[in-house]
Parts: structure tokens; C-alpha cells; sequence
């Protein structure tokens, strides 16, 4: 039986940035994301009486780059008392140029082709939750559309569940790769020295209304009104950055170049608006119509930039 799994890629609208508790990845605030079409992770799972393997794009990873893989598959071991050696086979369709991370698909992948290979029985929530422990993003990729993940305030009531699956928006995303190299600071570790800054407190204060104002955008089918304020949200993000002690930032001279180009744009009447994660790449949101236009002219601009379209992707999948 094939136990292929596949899981797709999300961006935050509304940004995970702070953990309460790193160990379980328990976030300091709630999140929102769009899943992507065309961004997404398939992960396979074999028995092995060797060592456990871990093979990206079927090129065998050494001991530096599994190590992420097996100590979140020692948890799941532990977890579900299963002692085997696995071989993991993960293959991840996320163009290793479009500076979209990869971690959210991975890791949902991951735990949920754990549970298949096991026969675990697990609803979509507790799913979510092994999902977290790998990579906090990666609880919202277990569902299609918009998730979101609830805080919450322990192990069992921190997870994602979907807001729309199917949403009906007008929504669509060009994620602009203006610098393929690895980021220079982890998620992990920005978020943790992020905390210094003294906007970090205002920071958390605007989630809850931030989340509201988001989730009435989304039921509204308000594309301005989630523009408007995603590009808010990705700006208090990198603002916290900067404002840190000592003060960091993702952002390169062509991230602000993309930005002034939005500006832009707007001014000239073609609505969309960006957002940034921890890399100085620039993922825009505009409405179909206007994507073409987009497109070229950020090409104009960004000699041979690279330019990957995606809109609504579904949650995970079992390619059986
Ligand atoms: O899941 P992590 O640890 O890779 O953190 C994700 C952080 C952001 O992408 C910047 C925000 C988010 O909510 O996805």
C-alpha cells in the first residue's frame, strides 16, 4: 500500500512570532494563514533494519541536515511507543528558489505520514498538534484555505483548524524571489531575540484584535480589508525585529525596493498589497485580474526575477 503523504505550504496573513513555551512550540499568540496550491511537501515512510535514513529529493541527507527529521521522529516515537528504524522519504515541490518555507509543509507531511505508516488513529486536531511540535507553522498545513491556529495555553489546546476550506476569494499570491540563499537568522532564534524590543509587549496586546479584524475581513470576502491589514501585520513583525536589543532585520536594500514598487503600483490604482517572513523575500496579494500586470512589472524592474503564482491549496492529503 502506498502511504505517500502530501502536504501544501501556508503563509500567515496574521504572523506567529514569539513562543510561550519553545519546547512544545507554544505560540505567544494566535495565527491566521492562507494554505498555497502551489507549494507542497510529499513525505513516504519505510521500516529499515539499518540506521534511519533521511532522503530530500532523493538525495540522502547527512547526519547535520536529518537532524530536525529524527529528533521530531524520536518525539513521535516516544510519544506513540514505536521503536523502529525508518527510512524518510520527502519529496518537497516547493521551488527551492521562491523563498517559501518549506517547514510547514515538511512537517505536517511528516507527522501525518507517521501516523499512517502506524495505523495511528488521529482527528484532524490531534494532528495539528504532533504537527506543532515539529515546526509551529506546520499545524495550519494540515488544513486547506484559511486555518487557524489557537494559541491556547497547553499541549492539548494548541492547534489549527480550518476557517474556510474552500474559500470563494479572489485571492492570489506572487511570491517574488529576490534572494534564494538560506536566511542567516533562524525562525527560532528571531523570535526569541525579537522578544528584547520594547514594542514586543504592543506586539502581543494587538493579536487578539488583529485576529478579529482578520477572520471579519475573510467572512466578508474583503480583499482590501485582508491586504490592508496582513501588510500591517508582516510590518509590526519586522518592526519588533528592528527595534530589538541589538537589533536585527531580514529585509536587503531589493526587499525595499519591492516595497516602494507596491507603493507604487497602488498609487497607479492596481491594488495588492505584501507580505514578508523571516527572509528578505516579498510575497504580494492581489486579486487574478491584476497578477499579469504585477508580474511584469516587478520583471522589469527585478532583472530575471523568478516569479511563482499559487492560490487556495487544500489540507493533507493521502495519495493512496
Ligand atoms: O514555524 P516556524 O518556526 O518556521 O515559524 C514561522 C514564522 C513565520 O513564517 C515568520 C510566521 C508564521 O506564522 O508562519
Amino acid at each position: 500500500m502506498n502511504k505517500t503523504v502530501r502536504a501544501h505550504t501556508n503563509i500567515a496573513l496574521i504572523k506567529y512570532w514569539g513562543k510561550k513555551d519553545p519546547k512544545l512550540r507554544l505560540p505567544l499568540m494566535s495565527s491566521l494563514s492562507m494554505t498555497l496550491d502551489a507549494f507542497y511537501t510529499d513525505t513516504s515512510i519505510e521500516k529499515t533494519n539499518g540506521e534511519n535514513q533521511f532522503y530530500l529529493n532523493n538525495k540522502k541527507q547527512d547526519e547535520t541536515n536529518s537532524k530536525r527529521v529524527f529528533s521530531y521522529l524520536d518525539l513521535l516515537k516516544r510519544k506513540f511507543d514505536c521503536h523502529d528504524n525508518l527510512i524518510i522519504k520527502s519529496t518537497n515541490h516547493v521551488p527551492t528558489s521562491a523563498g517559501l518555507a518549506s517547514s510547514s509543509s515538511a512537517f505536517a507531511a511528516l507527522a501525518a505520514a507517521f501516523c499512517k505508516y502506524y495505523n495511528i488513529s488521529v482527528d484532524k486536531t490531534e494532528l495539528s498538534r504532533l504537527a506543532r511540535m515539529g515546526s509551529g507553522s506546520a499545524c495550519r498545513s494540515i488544513f486547506g484555505g484559511f486555518a487557524i491556529w489557537q494559541k491556547g495555553e497547553s499541549d492539548e489546546s494548541s492547534y489549527a483548524y480550518a476557517l474556510v476550506e474552500e474559500p470563494k476569494m479572489d485571492l492570489h499570491l506572487l511570491a517574488i524571489e529576490l534572494n534564494t540563499k538560506q536566511k542567516k537568522i533562524s525562525s527560532t532564534r528571531g523570535m526569541k531575540d525579537a522578544q528584547s524590543s520594547p514594542f514586543f509587549e504592543p506586539w502581543i496586546k494587538r493579536n487578539d484584535l488583529e485576529m478579529k479584524q482578520m477572520i471579519a475581513a475573510i467572512k466578508k470576502n474583503d480583499f482590501t480589508a485582508l491586504g490592508k491589514l496582513a501588510e500591517l501585520n508582516a510590518n509590526e513583525m519586522h518592526a519588533i525585529n528592528l527595534t530589538a536589543q541589538p537589533e536585527f532585520t531580514y529585509f536587503e536594500p531589493n526587499t525595499l525596493r519591492a516595497i516602494k514598487l507596491i507603493e507604487q503600483l497602488r498609487n497607479e490604482g492596481i491594488e495588492c498589497y505584501y507580505t514578508i517572513d523571516a527572509g528578505p523575500n516579498i510575497k504580494v496579494l492581489c486579486q487574478l485580474r491584476n497578477s499579469k500586470e504585477i508580474k511584469e512589472r516587478f520583471e522589469r524592474i527585478f532583472n530575471s526575477v523568478n516569479i511563482v503564482d499559487a492560490s487556495f491549496g487544500p489540507g493533507i492529503t493521502y495519495l493512496d
